[in-house]
């Protein structure tokens, strides 16, 4: 009898260990998962495989910072190759900054006072420029175009800006939109999100939160063209059949990314989980791309044109049962594949809220802009690319190799069938709720249960309390 009874109350222990573990890891985010370092497929002189292909280390070195930043919601390059970001300084995005109009609800507080735009050496980490104070209210994009033009797009504004700073750095050479005003039509955006720019100087506005559109704009401010429509379940107001979403529905466009060997432009579709591919001269659909691997929510795409092609993504947290790491994901453009990932091994400086991301023109160098925790990362290439034989020494001494063990070559080919709402999206905003919750139940069951295991165990076995129901349960 007791031998039995112990060999039950074992079972009990493990079966409830087994929940518990299983379902916490699944649970938990990325930043927790063990980070085992993966060589990859590669095996010291070539790879017997495209996976994992491209490896990361991250430079915790960088930037050098003599202040506290904000919310960084953008990065990118200026011409001479410094990396510029755009932060929100003390501004927070919260649920009432904005009333159910999408008006900004904090206009008396002023615009940010401190330097919004900060400018740093690429090698140094050193802050090299910085402006861009009164003027901004929720900065949220930043492009700098081949003429080294600062285009910035502010939500609660809910207008685009262009600035050239050899001309001046507090009045801008163009502004489109009306101050404060969200709108749907030619002079009004609703948070306008992402700017990008033709070698001939037209542009296209992602616009944005509200409205799901894309325009295009000849070089003076003209509007040309415009596509695209809100399909956001948060804020769209028509029923959408059911299967994956149409092309040219947005759920937030929320970045821009050029591909202008192909004459394309490909927007960071958010809370579909997916990038779409347009062409510039007439806005007609050509392509996108997804990934199981990469989740239901993509923060941000940003084109290479090295080794064929390459779409450097950033998700975010996401809000499904089994979440997906936020991290950096590497798709080759022809295939579709996932061919590297990076992220920051590193317990102090993980994903959580990655905004924007820039990759220099080789791939080298890749800089990511996080809202929270505020700050910015940059990677350097390792491995892969044209030139292979980067160091990997000093990575597997840094123990800091990016990838990880998950199984993904089956499934992150590019599968249209997978598109769209298959990954159901619950809500905006930051942290897995749902797991959390669950998580909190499976703990609060595993007390109980094991209390009950160890309080009410009796030292005589005949008349045990739970016996009865635990053995008819058995035998049901
Ligand atoms: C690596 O893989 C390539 C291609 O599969 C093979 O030719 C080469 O011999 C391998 N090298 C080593 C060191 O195993
Ligand atoms: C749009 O432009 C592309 C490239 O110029 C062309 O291949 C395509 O047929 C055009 N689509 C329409 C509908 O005009
Ligand atoms: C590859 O290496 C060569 C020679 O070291 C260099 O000139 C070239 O810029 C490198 N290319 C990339 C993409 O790193």
């Amino acid at each position: 009898m007791l031998p039995k009874r112990s060999l039950k109350y074992t079972g009990q222990y493990l079966l409830l260990f087994w929940i518990y573990f299983t379902h916490s890891i699944e649970a938990r985010p990325d930043r927790e998962t063990p980070e085992p370092v993966k060589r990859a497929s590669y095996n010291g002189s070539s790879f017997s495989s495209r996976l994992e292909a491209y490896e990361y280390a991250y430079v915790s070195s960088w930037p050098v910072l003599d202040r506290k930043l904000g919310s960084v919601s953008a990065v990118d390059f200026d011409c001479t190759g410094n990396v510029v970001i755009f932060h929100r300084a003390l501004h927070v995005w919260s649920l009432s900054s904005f009333d159910t109009e999408n008006r900004f609800q904090n206009v008396k507080d002023g615009p940010i006072a401190h330097h919004t735009v900060l400018k740093f050496n690429r090698d140094t980490g050193q802050i090299i420029q910085e402006w861009g104070e009164n003027l901004f209210y929720m900065p949220h994009g930043l492009t700098i175009d081949h003429e080294d033009n600062y285009w910035l797009t502010d939500v609660a504004l809910h207008q685009v800006f262009k600035f050239d700073l050899k001309h001046s750095a507090t009045e801008p050479m163009l502004a489109l939109g009306q101050r404060f005003e969200p709108g749907n039509d030619m002079d009004h955006f609703c948070k306008p999100t992402s700017v990008a720019v033709l070698k001939n100087g037209d542009f296209f506005v992602a616009d944005g939160y509200c409205n799901g559109r894309i325009v295009k704009y000849s070089p003076d401010g003209q509007p040309l063209l415009t596509w695209g429509r809100n399909s956001f379940i948060l804020t769209r107001n028509f029923n959408l059949p059911p299967g994956p979403v149409p092309e040219s529905f947005f759920a937030i466009p929320h970045a821009l990314t050029m591909v202008p060997n192909r004459g394309l432009l490909c927007v960071a579709d958010r809370e579909q989980g997916r990038v779409q591919c347009f062409h510039t001269a007439n806005g007609t659909f050509h392509s996108q791309y997804a990934s199981p691997d990469i989740g239901s929510r993509l923060f941000s795409v940003k084109y290479v044109p090295t080794d064929g092609g390459l779409l450097y993504i950033i998700n975010g947290p996401q809000f499904v049962i089994n979440v997906k790491p936020v991290q950096g994901f590497i798709v080759e453009m022809n295939t579709g594949s996932v061919v590297g990932r990076f992220q920051p091994n590193n317990l102090h400086h993980a994903f959580e809220n990655p905004h924007e991301l820039a990759v220099t023109n080789d791939g080298l160098e890749v800089y990511v802009a996080e809202l929270k925790p505020q700050m910015v990362h940059k990677f350097r290439r390792i491995t892969g690319g044209s030139n292979m034989t980067l160091s990997t020494d000093a990575a597997r001494e840094g123990g800091f190799l990016t990838g990880d063990h998950s199984a993904y070559s089956e499934r992150s080919k590019y599968d249209q069938s997978k598109f769209g709402m298959s990954n159901s999206v619950l809500t905006a905003g930051s942290i897995g709720i749902f797991s959390i919750v669950s998580t909190l139940l499976v703990t609060s069951l595993l007390v109980i249960l094991m209390a009950r295991v160890i309080c009410f165990r009796p030292a005589n076995s005949g008349s045990r309390m739970d016996e009865v129901p635990l053995r008819n349960m058995g035998d049901a």
